[in-house]
């Protein structure tokens, strides 16, 4: 075996010293191998080529090229458009509580802020803001919130270091209060997933017809929510 192994390699290296001169060796051999002379055709350059003629083009296009916007700037400006038109009639909305109660009751912009909520917050607080990272939002018991407007800037400056993010950079200003008005409607809607958190806290104040908002009364407070009273006074 062996032997015939070396006749074969040596015939075949005589060969390749015939061939040497031939067109078809390039005249390199190495263990044996020999290289033939056999370029790539015509047709497999001029793809080659352009492809790298088109790839400077392509980057000129996507990268420089006024002609050309990107996606997502395209996006960006779509959706600054849409909510230039869809806050047009809003003005600028501010955190206060009668703006909050008066949201509340208006069943558009609840819609709107169910569609926010869905977009940002149900990864963590649950798809019926029944809580799983986060906690719920349908019962009496909030950690940082004592009264309706506190929910404003938990949204906007997030809580615990970041495990509740902040939001105000990331959605318009009156985003965030279209949204907390949506979350503070979300109490009593619904059991909660999580167990309740933080401290039980009074209702939310009654919606005054007109006027401001008073800060709700004792009186008040009690006929809203007897148990809500009942703990704050043991
Ligand atoms: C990455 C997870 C995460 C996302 C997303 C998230 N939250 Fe939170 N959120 C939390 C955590 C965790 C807390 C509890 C913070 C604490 O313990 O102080 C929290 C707390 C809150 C509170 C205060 C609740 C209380 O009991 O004091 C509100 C209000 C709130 N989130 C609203 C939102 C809204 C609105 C969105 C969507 C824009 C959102 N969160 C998105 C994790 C998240």
């Amino acid at each position: 075996m062996a032997d015939s192994n070396t006749t074969s390699s040596t015939t075949r290296s005589k060969t390749g010293d015939q061939a040497a001169g031939s067109t078809l060796s390039t005249g390199h051999e190495y263990d044996g191998i020999q290289e033939y002379d056999n370029p790539t055709p015509a047709w497999w350059h001029i793809i080659w080529l352009a492809t790298i003629v088109l790839s400077v083009f392509y980057f000129y296009m996507s990268l420089w090229s006024p002609m050309f916007v990107h996606q997502t700037e395209r996006l960006v400006s779509a959706q600054e458009e849409e909510i230039k038109v869809l806050f047009a009639d809003l003005g600028t909305l501010e955190n206060e509580q009668q703006t909050l109660l008066t949201l509340m009751e208006d069943e558009k912009w609840m819609t709107f802020g169910a569609a926010v909520y869905r977009g940002a917050c149900v990864s963590c607080h649950g798809a019926d803001a029944g809580g799983s990272v986060g906690p719920d939002m349908l019962d009496d018991y909030y950690i940082n919130v004592a009264s309706i407007t506190d929910i404003h800037d938990i949204i906007r400056d997030g809580a615990a270091g970041g495990a509740m993010p902040a939001w105000g950079k990331r959605l318009h200003p009156n985003e965030v209060v279209l949204l907390s008005a949506y979350i503070a409607k979300l109490r009593g809607t619904g059991d909660g997933i999580r167990p309740p958190e933080g401290e039980i806290i009074a209702p939310w104040p009654a919606r005054a017809e007109g006027g401001a908002a008073d800060e709700p009364t004792e009186e008040a407070q009690t006929m809203a929510d007897p148990a809500a009273a009942d703990s704050a006074g043991s």
